[in-house]
């Protein structure tokens, strides 16, 4: 049996990858680290809860204590526990600092204690910024423009010094922006998707032309797994879906699927320092030989009648979870008036 820790488990991306290592690594064990915040969600994980190779340890990885009793054994870890919401950033960052930054260093400061035999940094696309014309590859200058992006990049170099440093076997991975079941309600797809379920306004930033690159979850958890073992220590590898969409578009095809009308569709205020478009060149993954598998266009109408076959999972977080009543009246009371 090999042990590998997993954080951020309970999340989105997390808890579809803690899924898939249980179902597709028979020989190992997963530990999962998860401080429980109001992204991480045990009903994410409730279908392997059982599982005799799968264990929670309830926890923040700003804890030195915390992360030696969960990596305690593990010969593998991967980061994927942050604060992710932009717009959750601009409202107010200490978080973002505290565990996208210092979690990110306890947990190496554990790994090379401990020699781990491999560490992956979950990073994002985002510590490039925004591109105009053209894709970046691993080689471009990172150039963040928002708190969340910032922090994530911290993370991301911080990775790679304990690599360059003390020899701590790390790979990062930079994605782009994921889509699939159990993300949660505030980002895009899922908030528009579960808004039109109900029939109230999707509020649309600035003229709805800012592109994102969408990445099937499960291409994204493949890939991870794919470095995990494939890798090569204190590389970094973009990993993207390589659909590039304006958010107009989504919207418009989110409805389309759902049988609703466009009059939905509400333009608010723009994010402040909204990034424009990202864009990744994931060549060097792909000469490594991975490569995404889900069509767009079947992907999100999956995800889109997973959210509405899912309302037993979503409605209680929209509906009685006075966290996100709070935030979504911070974040949009004003835009919709
Ligand atoms: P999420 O917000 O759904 O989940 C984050 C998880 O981390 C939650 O379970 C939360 O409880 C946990 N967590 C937060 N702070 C913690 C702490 N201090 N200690 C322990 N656990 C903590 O996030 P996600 O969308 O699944 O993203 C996972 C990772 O992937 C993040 O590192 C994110 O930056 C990265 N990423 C996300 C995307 C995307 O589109 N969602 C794209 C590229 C990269
Ligand atoms: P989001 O899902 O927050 O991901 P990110 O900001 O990390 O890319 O947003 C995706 C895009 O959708 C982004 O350009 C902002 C836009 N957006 C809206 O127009 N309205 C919304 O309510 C949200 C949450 C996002």
């Amino acid at each position: 049996m090999a042990r590998i820790l997993v954080t951020g488990g309970c999340g989105f991306i997390g808890s579809n990858f803690v899924r898939m290592l249980l179902a597709e690594r028979p020989d190992w064990e997963v530990v999962n680290l998860d401080k429980l915040t109001y992204a991480g969600r045990l009903e994410n994980l409730a279908d392997v809860a059982g599982d005799p190779r799968y264990r929670l340890v309830k926890g923040d990885i700003c804890d030195p204590g915390v992360v030696r009793e969960a990596m305690a054994g593990c010969r593998m870890a991967v980061n994927f526990a942050a604060e992710t919401h932009v717009d959750r950033s601009l409202l107010g960052a200490g978080h973002f600092i505290d565990t996208d930054m210092k979690g990110v260093l306890v947990l190496l400061e554990e790994a090379r204690r401990v020699g781990i035999e491999r560490f992956v940094q979950i990073s994002t696309d985002e510590v490039y910024g925004s591109i105009a014309e053209g894709s970046f590859d691993e080689g471009c200058v990172l150039n963040p423009r928002n708190p969340y992006a910032a922090s994530k990049a911290g993370g991301d170099r911080l990775a790679f010094a304990y690599w360059a440093t003390y020899g701590v076997p790390v790979v990062i991975t930079r994605a782009s922006n994921n889509y699939g079941p159990y993300q949660y309600p505030e980002k895009l797809i899922p908030l528009f998707a579960t808004n039109a379920l109900r029939d109230e306004s999707l509020p649309l930033y600035g003229d709805g032309r800012n592109v994102r690159d969408w990445l099937h979850v499960s291409d994204h958890c493949r890939a991870v797994l794919f470095v995990l073992e494939n890798g090569s220590n204190g590389e970094v590898y973009n990993i993207a879906g390589g659909n590039e969409r304006e958010n107009i578009a989504i919207t418009r095809e989110v409805l389309r699927l759902l049988g609703k009308p466009e009059k939905l569709i509400r333009p608010v205020d723009d994010r402040v320092g909204h990034d424009r478009r990202y864009s990744l060149d994931a060549s060097k993954l792909g000469r490594l030989g991975w490569a995404p598998r889900v069509v767009f266009e079947a992907g999100l109408a999956d995800t889109v009648r997973w959210y509405a076959e899912n309302e037993a999972w979503w409605r209680p977080i929209k509906d009685h979870d006075g966290e996100f009543r709070r935030y979504y009246e911070e974040q949009y009371g004003a835009r919709l008036k």
